[in-house]
C-alpha cells in the first residue's frame, strides 16, 4: 500500500458552504455537521468567524458552535472541530461562544455527560496517525476540550500579495504580524492553531506560477509562530502534477516536514486526485476535502469546490490506505446536502456508490 493511514479533514461545512449565494439555515448546517460526525471522520472544519459582510453565509457559525457544545453530535470516537478565523476579532468572537461553555475540569472522571460519551468507542476506529490515540488522550483534559471533543482554530493567509489583499485586506507581512499575537493568545488558552496558505499552486490574479520558495518561506514563518499544521491550498485548482511535485520538493528542501503538512486541493481543473497521489508518494498523509465536492472561495473568481470527500476516500481505499471513514454514509450525505442547497450531486465515486 502507498500509505497505511490517511487523515481526512472535512471542510464541507465551512469551505463547502461559504460561497453559496442562497442563505442556508443554521439548522441545515448543524444537521450537516451531525451527519458528518457519524461517518468516522476525525476532524471537521465546522464554520468560520469572519466578517459577516465579507462572507454572509458563515454568519451563523456561532449557532453551529453553540449546538455542537450543548448537544455534541454522536460520533464513533472523539472529533476535532476546527474553526476558521482571520484575525484577533474573530478569535474574540469565537472565545465568547467557547467561554460560555467552559471546559470540564480534569478531575479524573470521564469527560462529558454519559449521554454524549456513550456513543464513543475509541476502539471502533483505527488511530488517526501513529500516536494520534495518545494525542487525543493527552488532549482530553486540556482547555480546548468540551464533552470529550476537541476544538481548534485555523487561520489563513496567501502566497501572493494580490490574493492576500482581496481575501483579507492586508499584505503578506501584515498577515504574519496579525497572526503573531493571535497565535500566542490561542495557544495560551490551550487551542492548537492550523494555518492555511492559499493560492500555493496558482493565483487568480497573478497566474499559475506562484513561487514555491515563497510558500516555503511562509510555511516556515507560520511554524515558527507555533502553527501545528500547515494546509497548503490550491485555491484555484491550477495545480498540476509537475508543479505539485516541485512545490513539495521545495518545501522539503526548506526543512518543512511531511508530518507538519496537509494538502488542500480544489478540483477546478479535475487535477485534485492526481495531485493527491503525487503528495502521497511524497509522504504527505493529511488531506482536506468537502463532502459532495462543495465549495469555492468567494475571493477566487471561478474557483469551484474542494475535491469531493467521497472521491478522495475511494481513491485512498483503492491504494490500500485506511481512512476510517464510511464511503456509503459519506455518499448519502453528499447527495442529501447538494439536494438541500439545490445543486447537482457531482461526486463520481459518491454517485456510483449510491447506485450499486
Ligand atoms: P477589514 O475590513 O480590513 O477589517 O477586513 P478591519 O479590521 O478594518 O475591521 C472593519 C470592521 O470589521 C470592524 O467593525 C471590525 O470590528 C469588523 P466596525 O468597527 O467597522 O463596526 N471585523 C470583524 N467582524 C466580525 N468578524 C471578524 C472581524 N474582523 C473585523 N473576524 C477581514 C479584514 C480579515 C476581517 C475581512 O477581510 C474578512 O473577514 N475576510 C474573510 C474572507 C474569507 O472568509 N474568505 C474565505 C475563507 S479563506 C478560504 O476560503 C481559503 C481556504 O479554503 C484555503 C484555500 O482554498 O485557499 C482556507
Ligand atoms: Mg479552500
Amino acid at each position: 500500500a502507498l500509505a497505511d493511514h490517511v487523515r481526512i479533514i472535512e471542510v464541507g461545512p465551512r469551505d463547502g458552504l461559504q460561497n453559496e449565494k442562497k442563505s442556508i439555515s443554521a439548522e441545515t448546517k448543524i444537521e450537516l455537521v451531525r451527519r458528518l460526525a457519524g461517518t468516522g471522520l476525525e476532524t471537521i472544519e465546522a464554520g468560520s468567524f469572519v466578517h459577516p459582510k465579507w462572507v454572509p453565509q458563515m454568519a451563523a457559525s456561532d449557532k453551529v458552535l453553540e449546538s455542537i457544545l450543548s448537544s455534541p453530535p454522536s460520533a464513533p470516537h472523539p472529533i476535532t472541530y476546527q474553526w476558521l478565523l482571520p484575525n484577533s476579532k474573530g478569535l474574540d468572537n469565537y472565545f465568547k461562544v467557547m467561554g460560555a461553555a467552559p471546559p470540564e475540569q480534569p478531575s479524573g472522571q470521564d469527560s462529558g455527560p454519559a449521554s454524549n460519551t456513550s456513543s464513543m468507542d475509541p476502539n471502533a476506529m483505527p488511530a488517526a496517525r501513529s500516536g494520534a490515540e495518545g494525542m487525543s488522550q493527552a488532549r482530553s483534559d486540556s482547555a480546548n476540550t468540551r464533552n470529550g471533543h476537541n476544538h481548534e482554530v485555523s487561520i489563513f493567509m496567501a502566497a501572493t500579495e494580490a490574493f492576500s489583499k482581496k481575501n483579507t485586506n492586508c499584505s503578506i507581512q501584515e498577515s504574519l504580524d496579525r497572526f503573531a499575537p493571535l497565535m500566542t493568545e490561542a495557544k495560551k488558552q490551550g487551542y492548537p492553531v492550523r494555518a492555511y496558505i492559499s493560492v500555493a499552486l496558482g493565483c487568480p490574479f497573478e497566474g499559475p506560477d506562484v513561487d514555491p520558495h515563497k510558500v516555503a518561506e511562509i510555511a516556515a514563518s507560520l511554524l515558527e509562530l507555533g502553527a501545528e499544521e500547515i494546509s497548503v491550498a490550491d485555491t484555484t485548482g491550477m495545480g498540476t502534477a509537475p508543479r505539485t511535485r516541485k512545490l513539495l520538493q521545495t518545501l522539503k528542501e526548506a526543512g518543512i516536514r511531511n508530518e507538519d503538512l496537509a494538502l488542500h486541493f480544489h478540483d477546478t481543473f479535475g487535477q485534485a486526485l492526481v495531485n493527491t497521489i503525487i503528495s502521497l508518494e511524497h509522504g504527505v498523509r493529511t488531506f482536506d476535502s468537502a463532502v459532495g465536492g462543495l465549495g469555492g472561495c468567494p475571493y477566487s473568481p471561478g474557483a469551484t469546490g474542494n475535491v469531493a470527500t467521497e472521491d478522495l476516500i475511494y481513491t485512498l481505499h483503492s491504494l490500500g490506505a485506511k481512512t476510517g471513514v464510511d464511503l456509503d454514509e459519506m455518499s448519502r450525505i453528499g447527495k442529501w446536502i447538494t439536494g438541500e442547497i439545490g445543486r447537482d450531486y457531482n461526486s463520481s465515486a459518491g454517485k456510483a456508490t449510491l447506485s450499486r
